[in-house]
């Protein structure tokens, strides 16, 4: 049976509070060093609408909060209440099957989350859906070409996500949804260095852990 992620998050919360522990990153340094690579690549952002898509505790889009109005959309009520504690609006929802009006935000982000989600090609299509034409939508998630997470795998006592992607797989969903000058970072953990591109280098396929695409909604 696939893993409660609501309960396995509200339970997360409760012991780590508001730390990245609990979202389940490796470690601090590593959150914080993909946050600020994934923050710069999205560009500047001032006074616009931002959705958090599977926010957690808030951690990510915290420094967007200052100059944007930034609402944190999850399951976990218990990771919610730190989120708003964080300065995020924060709203209850399945990420499958959004309450929210078409076109709603000039920015969505959705940060190491489809890698849990069975049905993640309706999340993308919800995601781009409620993006505004000419906003933006990032989702970050895990590479399944890493030759690291291939050997990872093998020592895995219990498995800790579902899924993972190929970049290709996901730069096709983005443009099948409307999205358009779709671009890729690629993430190499633990080294510090990214790379961007459109995702078609073969080497970058194999070696990075994580990547984040990004596209423009048409309109
Ligand atoms: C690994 S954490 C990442 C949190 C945050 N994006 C970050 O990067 O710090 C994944 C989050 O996705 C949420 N989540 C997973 N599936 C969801 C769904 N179907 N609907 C809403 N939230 C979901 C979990 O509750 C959890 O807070």
């Amino acid at each position: 049976m696939s893993q409660n992620w609501k309960q396995y998050f509200d339970s997360k919360a409760q012991t780590h509070g508001a730390s990245v522990m609990s979202s389940d990153y490796y470690n601090e340094k590593s959150f914080f060093m993909q946050r600020a690579h994934t923050l710069s690549w999205l560009g500047e952002l001032k006074g616009k609408e931002v959705l958090d898509a599977g926010c957690g505790v808030g951690a990510f889009s915290e420094p967007l909060v200052a100059e944007n109005t930034v609402y944190g959309l999850d399951f976990s009520e218990e990771s919610l209440k730190f989120a708003a504690q964080r300065g995020l609006k924060t709203m209850t929802g399945d990420l499958t099957n959004l309450d929210i009006e078409t076109g709603r935000f000039d920015v969505v982000l959705c940060i190491g989350v489809i890698q849990l989600i069975e049905r993640y090609a309706d999340v993308v299509s919800e995601l781009a859906r409620v993006t505004k034409p000419g906003g933006t939508l990032l989702i970050q998630t895990l590479n399944r070409g890493s030759i690291q997470r291939k050997m990872l795998k093998l020592f895995e006592k219990e498995k800790k996500f579902e899924r993972m992607y190929m970049m290709g797989e996901l730069k096709e969903l983005f443009e099948r949804h409307g999205l358009e000058q779709v671009e890729m970072m690629q993430h190499y953990h633990p080294f510090t260095f990214v790379t961007t591109g459109d995702g078609s280098g073969g080497l970058s396929n194999r070696l990075c852990t994580s990547f984040a695409v990004k596209g423009r909604k048409r309109g």
